[in-house]
Parts: structure tokens; C-alpha cells; sequence
């Protein structure tokens, strides 16, 4: 699936300008994105914003059929792109733009990012993800959580007990080893972001500290962006 036309220029993104805040958290497999997006809402509740947290492949349309289809391995690079895309076109719809039209602060627990790492390493052209995606709003914000690959191993084993088949990269045959797969698969998910640390503004954030020391860390960044525009219109509407 190579890209044919001769455009290397990524697509332009939608820019939205809806009272509500778009902030996405991003990073590897395991590496306390959920902790910090609850952190991070029961935060903002409490300074009087309306919230709304979504995770990846959540949407009611589509999540049980990638499920499905995951659980017989059988998607391809292309329907697994697919899949994804739709899950986030349909949470768009249904809860995101929604929310951010009703000047609510909203918290994507992974956005397009994620994609633009795992369908790559998959195999899909990087234009080709990117050009899928052109459809979703651009985040206000996106953090990066960042960790190197012994503690973040250390922290999954540590928390879970056992390594997932597709966060190993077993579909995509990295190794019958299931921990060396691990690592192959996510040191290549994390050069992705690497890569897209240029590329995207993002706020990177060391992983590798206590929740409550990246909490502090997102905190200050989130403050600023409500300083600016989103308290004033948000809290207007309790
Ligand atoms: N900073 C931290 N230090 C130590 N342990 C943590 C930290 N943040 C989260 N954890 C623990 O690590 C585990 C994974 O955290 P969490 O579920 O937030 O990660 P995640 O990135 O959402 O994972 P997944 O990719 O599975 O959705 C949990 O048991 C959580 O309590
Ligand atoms: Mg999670």
C-alpha cells in the first residue's frame, strides 16, 4: 500500500472553533494514560468544567465488530486501519463535536496519534493514515506520555501479570516470543511517536514518575489553555 500520488505534504488538519477543548493523551501500551485521564477530569469537574472522557475504540457502532475481528485475527493492514478510523469518525459524531460544540472540555484517551503509530508499524503508507484521518477536528492540546521500554515492561508485567497477544505484536508475527515481541513491536510503536514529535506539537511528558508528579505536569499545561478562553465560556453555562 504505497502512497502513488507525489504528495509528501501531510493533508491539512480541521481546525475547530467550538467553545469546548480538545486535549488528547497519547503513549504506549500500559503507560497510565487512563490513570491521567481521570486524574485530569476529576480535576477539571472540580474547578467547575463540564467533562467528557473517550478511549479508544469505544464507539457503541463499532468497538464489539473490531473485538470480533480481532479475536479471529483477522484483519489485514488495511481493515484494521479502517476499523479504527471509523470507531473514531463515529465518536466524533456521537461525543465528541457534540461536547466540544457545547463548550465541554474533552479528554480522548488516544486520538488519530495512535494510529498514525500502529497502522504504520503494521505496514500502512504514513500519508495514507494520515490522509484517512482527515476528517477529525485538531486536539487543543496532546500530551505524549513517555517512558523508556525495561520500566514500562517492568510496569505492565508488575500490573497485569501477562503481556496481550496484539500489544506484543503477535498478529503481525514479530517473534514466537512473546516478551521479545513485546519489545520489538512497542520500540517500533515508540519511534513512530518519535517521529511525530516533530511533526505535531506535541507536550512530552516523562511517564517514568509517580501519577501525581504527571498530574501536576498536565496540569500546568491544561491551566494555561483555560486561562486563555474555555473557563470563562464553560463555567457561564452552570
Ligand atoms: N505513574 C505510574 N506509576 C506506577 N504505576 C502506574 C502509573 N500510572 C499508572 N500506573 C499503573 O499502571 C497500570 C496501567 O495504567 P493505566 O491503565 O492508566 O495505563 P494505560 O496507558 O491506560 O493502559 P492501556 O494501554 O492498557 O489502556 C495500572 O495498574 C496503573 O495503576
Ligand atoms: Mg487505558
Amino acid at each position: 500500500m504505497k502512497n502513488e500520488n507525489n504528495s509528501t505534504k501531510p493533508p491539512e488538519r480541521v481546525r475547530h472553533d467550538y467553545p469546548g477543548k480538545l486535549i488528547v493523551i497519547e503513549g504506549t501500551d500500559g503507560v497510565g494514560r487512563s490513570t491521567q485521564a481521570e486524574l485530569l477530569k476529576n480535576w477539571l469537574a472540580v474547578e467547575g468544567f463540564g467533562v467528557t472522557v473517550t478511549g479508544w475504540k469505544s464507539s457503541i457502532l463499532i468497538s464489539t465488530v473490531i473485538e470480533k475481528a480481532k479475536s479471529k485475527n483477522a484483519l489485514n493492514t488495511i481493515t484494521f486501519s479502517l476499523l479504527y478510523a471509523t470507531d473514531l469518525a463515529d465518536r466524533l459524531n456521537n461525543i465528541i463535536v457534540p461536547a466540544l460544540k457545547a463548550g465541554l472540555m474533552v479528554i480522548c484517551d488516544r486520538y488519530y496519534y495512535t494510529a498514525f503509530a500502529r497502522d504504520v508499524v503494521r505496514g500502512a503508507d504514513p500519508q495514507w493514515v494520515r490522509k484517512l484521518y482527515g476528517f477529525a477536528v485538531e486536539p487543543d492540546l496532546v500530551f505524549y506520555l513517555k517512558m523508556p521500554l525495561d520500566p514500562l515492561l517492568r510496569r505492565i508485567i508488575t500490573t497485569r501479570g501477562s503481556l496481550d497477544f496484539y500489544e506484543s505484536g503477535r498478529d503481525i508475527g514479530m517473534s514466537t516470543d512473546l516478551y521479545q515481541s513485546f519489545k520489538l513491536y512497542q520500540s517500533q510503536i515508540m519511534f513512530e511517536y518519535e517521529q511525530m514529535m516533530t511533526e505535531f506539537p506535541f507536550v512530552v511528558v516523562s511517564a517514568d514518575e509517580t501519577p501525581d508528579k504527571i498530574q501536576h505536569n498536565l496540569r500546568q499545561h491544561v491551566g494555561k489553555i483555560l486561562d486563555r478562553e474555555s473557563k470563562s465560556e464553560a463555567m457561564l453555562m452552570l
